[in-house]
C-alpha cells in the first residue's frame, strides 16, 4: 500500500464509522421513527464498499487552508449519502438496471424496488440534515453555503439533471459540447462541490474557492472520462459492477465518439491541468495532486 493509499483507506474507515454511527437505529430529536427495513437499506446503500473519493476530497481540500477536520468528516459523510442516493437510483431497472454494484447486488435486488427509491429519497435528505445539524461544528453562514452549494450540485442544474441528458442521450447521442455538459452535470458536479466544499468549511477566500471550484471540474471530467473508459476496458469482477453496458445501451461517451487512445490521453492532460491550478499551494497540495492522479488510473 503506497502512503496515498494508506491515507486514502484511513479517511474512507473514519467516514464509515462516522456513516454507521449516522444510520444507526437511533431516533433523533423530531424524528419520529426510523422503520427498521428501510434503514437496513440504506445502510446497505451506503455502507457496501466504495472508494469514499468524495469524502476524501473533502476532507483533503478544507486540510489545504486549514478547516476543521471534524467538521469535513461530517461533510464527506453527508456528500456520501447523497452520492450512495444517487447509485441506488441510477441502478433502478427505470434508469441503468443494474444488478451488481460495489460488488453485491444492488439495492433494489437485495431488497426490492420500492425500497430502493426510498431509500434513496431517505438518503438524499439525510445529507441535508447531516449539514445542517448542530453536530456539524461551523459557523452557520457555512452551513448555509454548505447546503446551497450542494442543492445546486445535486438538483436540476446538476447530478439529477445530468441524469436526465444521459438517459436522453441514449435516444440521441449528443456531439461532444453535449456530452462535455452531461457529464459535467451528472458526477462533476458532485465531485466539484467536494472540492468546493474544503474551502466553505475553512472560510478560505473567494479566489481559493474559484480555484478549488475549478480543480474539482477538471477531476470530476477525469474520473467520469476514467469511468467511461473502465466501462469499454475492465470487467465486472475488477469494478464490482457491470462492464461493457455504456455500448450495449448506446451511452453518448467521449470514449465512444473520440476513441481510447484519444481519452488516455485526454486523462494526461486532465492530471497536468489540474496539478498546475494547485501548484500555488507548494507542497500543501501534494495530496490533492496524487488524487487527481489516482483518479485518472483508478482500476475500479
Ligand atoms: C460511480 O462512482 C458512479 C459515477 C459517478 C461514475 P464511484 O466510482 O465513486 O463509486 P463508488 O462510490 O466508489 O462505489
Ligand atoms: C452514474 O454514471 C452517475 C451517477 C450515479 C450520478 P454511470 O451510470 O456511468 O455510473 P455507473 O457506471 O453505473 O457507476
Ligand atoms: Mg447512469
Ligand atoms: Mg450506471
Ligand atoms: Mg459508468
Amino acid at each position: 500500500m503506497t502512503p496515498f493509499d494508506a491515507k486514502l483507506d484511513a479517511t474512507a474507515r473514519r467516514t464509515e464509522r462516522l456513516l454507521d454511527e449516522l444510520l444507526s437505529g437511533d431516533v433523533r430529536p423530531q424524528e419520529t421513527a426510523r422503520p427498521a427495513r428501510l434503514l437496513q437499506a440504506m445502510h446497505y446503500g451506503a455502507l457496501n464498499g466504495g472508494k469514499r473519493l468524495r469524502p476524501f476530497l473533502v476532507v483533503e481540500s478544507a486540510a489545504l487552508f486549514g478547516g476543521d477536520a471534524a467538521a469535513a468528516l461530517r461533510i464527506g459523510a453527508a456528500l456520501e449519502c447523497l452520492h450512495s442516493y444517487s447509485l441506488v437510483h441510477d441502478d433502478l431497472p427505470a434508469m441503468d438496471d443494474d444488478d451488481l454494484r460495489r460488488g453485491k447486488p444492488t439495492v433494489h435486488i437485495a431488497f426490492d424496488e420500492a425500497t430502493a427509491i426510498l431509500a434513496g429519497d431517505a438518503l438524499l435528505t439525510y445529507a441535508f440534515d447531516i449539514i445542517a445539524a448542530p453536530e456539524t461544528d461551523l459557523p452557520d453562514r457555512a452551513r448555509i453555503e454548505l447546503v446551497l452549494a450542494l442543492s445546486r450540485a445535486a438538483g436540476i442544474g446538476g447530478m439529477a439533471g445530468g441524469q436526465a441528458l444521459d438517459l436522453a442521450a441514449e435516444k440521441e447521442t449528443p456531439d461532444e459540447p453535449g456530452i462535455v455538459t452531461l457529464q459535467a452535470m451528472k458526477t462533476g458536479a458532485l465531485i466539484r462541490f467536494a472540492c468546493e466544499a474544503g474551502a466553505i468549511i475553512a472560510g478560505a477566500s473567494a479566489d481559493d474557492r474559484e480555484r478549488m471550484r475549478r480543480f474539482g471540474e477538471i477531476v470530476g471530467r477525469a474520473f467520469q472520462l476514467a469511468d467511461d473508459l473502465l466501462d469499454l476496458t475492465s470487467d465486472a469482477a475488477t469494478l464490482g459492477k457491470a462492464a461493457g453496458k455504456d455500448a450495449a445501451r448506446g451511452k453518448g461517451t467521449l470514449v465512444a465518439l473520440k476513441g481510447q487512445p484519444w481519452a488516455e490521453d485526454e486523462l494526461d492532460r486532465l492530471v497536468s491541468e489540474a496539478t498546475a491550478l494547485v501548484a500555488v499551494y507548494g507542497d500543501r497540495a501534494t495530496t490533492l495532486i496524487d488524487t487527481a492522479r489516482f483518479v485518472a488510473n483508478r482500476k475500479n
